[in-house]
């Protein structure tokens, strides 16, 4: 993925494609924030609205995305100034911000995902009770040292060039994290946790919905944008390199459908083992699926090495979806100031790390990166795009869409219509309802923080 670097490499097979949108989509978003999510804002009738917003929200969201990228054959920024007037270009701005945001937190959860790797290996977490474990290393000197470890991958990975890398590895990665969360499935089937488990995790309850409605929506809204890799211009990157004989659709599905087992199969580890073990799933916060697969290792034979295993293939689906996120802050660097690519890398690699570094005083820090970055900014860089397109793209939109596909008929017309309506109504009022989320965190827990330290 060298873009701006003269040449414009396009992928060699069509899997090659799917595979690193899926390298970009599945990382810390399904293994780490999914489930904790759903514990946060009450189990199954999160799911249902997750689910819900992936299909009628993602979905359509992605292939606008798709759009922009395969039509402009452009990085993210130069795809919007192409796409739009002089004046767009600070959507680009944006975009590039995201990206800069949310790997700043993201590198510092993966380093926890390294420490793992680590504890797992000498067994530490076996000793200690497995929430212990996790508040030791979580913040403080730990925790720098590992989101500094973090960073050093993705940046000596995307400083020599990112093509093979991401082919490589998610071509390892996908059927491995499928195989090794299949076996803690099937582990965490048999607790006795597990009925309990399913009925929270698969049995919406309509009351909770319509009660916590207004926590729900921008949560599961932020939460589809995340996990797809959408509203910050990672998916225009991707397309950018795809060839005009491809169905966007059929692409976009395969994506969707992959990203969302995957994050279903964690939740199906990670309830039956804390319900089991007595933790409370509402209070397990970030540490839920470090605490529980923690917890579960430490009972299982073998416990030690499927550790590594997992927690390594975990670093890895974070490795390749942090790279995508540089990716975008990156190529602008190299386009815009003609930088090369390994200074610029290791510029905004430090930078992103000094961004980082704050959240590693305290994990309450990560919750303040965490809803800024999925419940604000990706729903407004979504809701910019899409009106972008809508508004003054309509046909070129539907043109490139309908490439690849012997007929779309009228379904062109109903996607851009879901778009255009339906879709900027719900990310409208989930946008207004994660402000109003997040003023209340900063008020409540945030403050709390400040008033301790
Ligand atoms: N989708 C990635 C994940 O689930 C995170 C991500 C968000 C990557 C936005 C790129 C852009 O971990």
């Amino acid at each position: 993925m060298s873009t701006g670097e003269g040449v414009r490499e396009s992928w060699s097979t069509r899997i090659g494609f799917i595979l690193a949108a899926v390298g970009s989509a599945v990382g810390l978003g399904n293994i780490w924030r999914f489930p904790f999510q759903v514990g946060q804002e009450g189990g199954a009738a999160f799911l249902v609205m997750y689910l819900a917003f992936v299909v009628l929200i993602g979905f359509p969201a992605m292939l606008v995305e798709f759009v922009v990228g395969r039509r402009t054959g452009l990085n993210t920024v130069g795809a919007i100034k192409e796409f739009g007037t002089a004046r767009w270009r600070y959507l680009g701005g944006l975009f590039v911000f995201i990206g800069f945001v949310i790997l700043s937190y993201y590198s510092v959860v993966g380093g926890w995902v390294l420490r793992y790797i680590l504890g797992s290996g000498r067994g530490s977490y076996m000793d200690a009770s497995a929430g212990e474990y996790f508040v030791s290393i979580a913040s403080g000197t730990d925790a720098l040292v590992f989101h500094a470890i973090f960073m050093a991958i993705v940046v000596a990975i995307v400083g020599l060039g990112v093509q093979r890398g991401i082919e490589l590895s998610v071509k390892i990665m996908v059927p491995a994290i499928i195989a090794i969360f299949a076996i803690l499935a099937g582990y965490a089937f048999t607790l006795d946790g597990a009925a309990e488990a399913y009925s929270y995790y698969l049995q919406p309850n309509l009351d909770v919905l319509i009660n916590n409605w207004a926590s729900i929506v921008p949560a599961a809204a932020g939460q589809a944008f995340f996990t797809l890799s959408l509203g910050m211009g990672v998916m225009i990157t991707y397309a950018s390199y795809l060839s005009e004989d491809e169905n966007l659709a059929i692409d976009g599905t395969s994506i969707v459908v992959f990203n969302t087992g995957i994050s279903i199969l964690a939740g199906l580890i990670v309830f039956p083992i804390l319900f089991t073990a007595g933790v409370d799933p509402e209070t397990s916060g970030a540490g839920a699926i470090f605490i529980s697969v923690a917890q579960a290792l430490t009972d299982i034979p073998l416990g030690q090495v499927i550790g590594v295993l997992f927690f390594a293939t975990v670093a890895i689906a974070a490795v390749s979806s942090a790279i995508s996120l540089i990716e975008v802050v990156v190529s602008y660097a190299i386009d815009e100031f003609g930088m090369d690519r390994v200074p610029a890398t290791l510029a905004i690699g430090f930078l992103i790390f000094l961004l980082g570094a704050p959240v590693t005083v305290d994990t309450v820090m990560v919750d303040l990166y965490d809803i800024l970055a999925a419940q604000i900014l990706l729903v407004i860089g979504a809701l910019l795009l899409i009106s972008l397109v809508v508004i003054f793209h309509t046909e070129e939109a539907l043109d490139e869409i309908q490439k690849g596909v012997t007929d779309l008929g009228w379904w062109g017309y109903l996607w851009l219509w879901i778009v255009g309506v339906p879709v900027v109504i719900v990310l409208g009022v989930s946008l207004m309802l994660g402000l109003d989320t997040y003023v209340k965190f900063l008020q409540g827990p945030f403050a709390d923080f400040l008033s301790s330290l």
